[in-house]
């Protein structure tokens, strides 16, 4: 099945609001919805997506194994737990969540990743925050490729270089952070200038231009409004000017940790 071009994001959504969340995006359209064992929302997002009512089938769920989860036994045990905490039989892509390479874990992660796969619990395989050091070394040691790469990508952070890097090796890129949170970009005067002359939102700008680029965006809101909003980006289209200028945006800092010199567990 193939990846919708938009899906929800989960991060920072808990309790009852991720159910609620959940919910609202699967009646809005959603059909990939985003978690991760770090998130601490997968049994919410289980429950959301059974009392949706919409079969199983339809919907794509993407986990991801922490990092200290790392290793052989501890990912697959990791996918297992995953799973009950979903309450699913399998999950649509599982990722790592971060490479932390200055242990080098992250090799045996995804050689287990690759088992579980043929194993059935889940459908996919890829990667997050991984760089082309950490993607190489994991396509060279399995032979195997990841499906996905989702990392941090919008308009203050573009990720050119990692986006051609996906294009020659066939891995589709998923944007993070698709509407620059922790930043200032839905107020930025071009972004503006450019929601306003389509007659858009900032945020919907922001996502039609990563759209338009080729990534899969999984923006994420706890307001019902702003989920609805920021799935309807399939009726305009972004003139050359627009994304010229949001071209030019682009800050070239990582709003987060440095994937090559962090670790996160
Ligand atoms: N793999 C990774 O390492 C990684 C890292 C970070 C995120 N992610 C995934 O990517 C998803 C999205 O990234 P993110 O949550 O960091 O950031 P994001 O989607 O770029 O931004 C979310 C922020 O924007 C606000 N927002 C949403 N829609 C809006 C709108 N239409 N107008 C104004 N503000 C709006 C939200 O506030 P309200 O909730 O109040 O609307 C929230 O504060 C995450 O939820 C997670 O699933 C993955």
């Amino acid at each position: 099945m193939a990846l919708p071009q938009i899906g929800f994001g989960t991060y920072q959504l808990e309790g009852e609001d991720c159910v609620n969340a959940v919910r609202t995006a699967l009646d809005a359209g959603y059909r990939l919805i985003d978690t991760a064992a770090l998130y601490e929302n997968e049994v919410e997002v289980g429950r959301a997506i059974r009392e949706s009512g919409i079969p199983r089938e339809e919907i794509q769920v993407t986990t991801k194994i922490r990092g200290r989860n790392h290793g052989f036994d501890e990912a697959q045990e990791a996918c297992r737990e995953s799973l009950r905490k979903l309450g699913m039989d399998y999950v649509d892509l599982l990722l790592i969540h971060w490479p932390n390479p200055m242990n080098d874990r992250y090799i045996d992660t995804w050689e287990a990743m690759v088992e579980l796969k043929d194993d059935g619990l889940t459908a996919d395989i890829g990667v997050s925050n991984f760089t082309p050091k950490t993607l190489d070394t994991i396509i060279a040691r399995s032979g195997v490729t990841p499906l996905v790469n989702q990392i941090e990508l919008h308009p203050y952070f573009q990720q050119a270089a990692m986006r051609e890097l996906h294009a020659s090796l066939g891995i589709t890129t998923q944007a993070w952070s698709p509407l620059g949170r922790k930043s200032d970009l839905l107020t930025d005067p071009v972004l503006v200038a450019v929601a306003d002359k389509h007659g858009v939102s900032t945020a919907q700008a922001a996502l039609r231009w990563s759209i338009q680029l080729g990534n899969i965006v999984i923006p994420k809101s706890s307001s019902a409004a702003r989920i609805i909003a920021n799935f309807d980006v399939f009726g305009f289209t972004l003139d050359e000017a627009a994304m010229t200028a949001i071209a030019g945006l682009e800050r070239g800092t990582l709003s987060s940790l440095d994937p090559e010199t962090s670790e996160v567990l």
